[in-house]
């Protein structure tokens, strides 16, 4: 979870008053319509080259999933994005200023990237309810104070939150006793609160049954608009479910891009998934 209000020692003053804007995404220039630029992105592990010149262009407000073999390097790519993995050379723009190979992992999600990892980690110990309000206070150590002076703007953020991720009838359940499908929602919500404009999800239906799998794509289809969501998705029948733009990812690089109908018909992407 990030602080809100968290200012990178690199700003000058001015940036500094921009960062402190309320909307921790205020300094994000869309002006070329595009929310994500990776360019020539490589990475290697121990000679072993994981991403091998990457281009990725996400725009704002897209839903765009992303394909590929074991191996492709889709996790790898997240942990770019995310800081966490620095490449060996490319560069990774969030809008037109933000370099995000200089910013750290905190930065970056204050700077409104959110990342819903694979396993649901949300406090199992506490309600619904009061994990949205944990994720909006951002720390433990200041939700006490926080929820004491909630305002009508914040609860009603976690009421519209709640509505979206369809947990408003169980938001005084523990969040430990909610099917694995509805911790994964809870988990979205919670991120939510955050007020990211790019969330990147991996996996997000491994797991579930068919009929979470459904209301997991409409909630993705619902996020995707007013702001950007990236899916890592091996499951062909829920990507195809969700699907506008696909990337197909192959040893590092993009193989193919279009509509599912496109990659799946393309002898390149075929030949790979036949080979594994
Ligand atoms: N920290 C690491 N150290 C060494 N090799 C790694 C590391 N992370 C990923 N790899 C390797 O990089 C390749 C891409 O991995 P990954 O990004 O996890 O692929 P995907 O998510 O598409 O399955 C794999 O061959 C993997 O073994
Ligand atoms: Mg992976």
């Amino acid at each position: 979870m990030t602080a809100m209000g968290y200012v990178p020692s690199w700003l000058n003053r001015d940036e500094v008053f921009e960062f402190l804007k309320p909307e921790p995404s205020a300094r994000l220039d869309l002006s070329h319509n595009c929310i994500l630029y990776l360019e020539d992105l490589n990475v290697s592990f121990d000679g072993f080259k994981a991403i091998n010149n990457l281009n990725l262009y996400i725009e704002p407000g897209e839903l765009r999933c992303i394909i590929g073999p074991n191996g492709a390097g889709k996790t790898t790519m997240m942990d770019i994005i995310t800081g966490k993995t620095r490449p060996d050379s490319g560069k990774a723009f969030f809008g037109q200023r933000i370099d995000l190979l200089k910013m750290s992992e905190a930065e970056i999600a204050a700077a409104g990237i959110g990342r819903k990892f694979q396993k649901p980690t949300v406090f199992e110990e506490l309600c619904v309810f009061e994990n949205l309000e944990l994720a909006m206070a951002g720390d433990k150590a200041v939700w006490p104070t926080y929820r004491a002076r909630l305002s009508g703007e914040q609860m009603d953020r976690i009421e519209e939150t709640l509505v979206l991720i369809g947990l408003e009838n169980d938001r005084w359940l523990r969040a430990g006793i909610l099917s694995h499908g509805q911790k994964q929602w809870l988990e979205i919500g919670m991120l939510l609160m955050q007020n990211p404009k790019l969330l990147l999800v991996d996996e997000p239906v491994a797991g579930m049954t068919h009929q979470e799998m459904d209301r997991t794509g409409e909630l993705l289809t619902s996020l995707a608009g007013e702001r950007s969501v990236v899916v890592v998705e091996h499951d062909m029948d829920f990507v195809r479910s969700i699907a506008r733009t696909v990337t197909v990812l192959h040893q590092g690089s993009v193989l193919a891009e279009g509509t599912m109908d496109q990659v799946q018909s393309d002898s390149r992407v075929i030949e790979v998934y036949l080979g594994e």
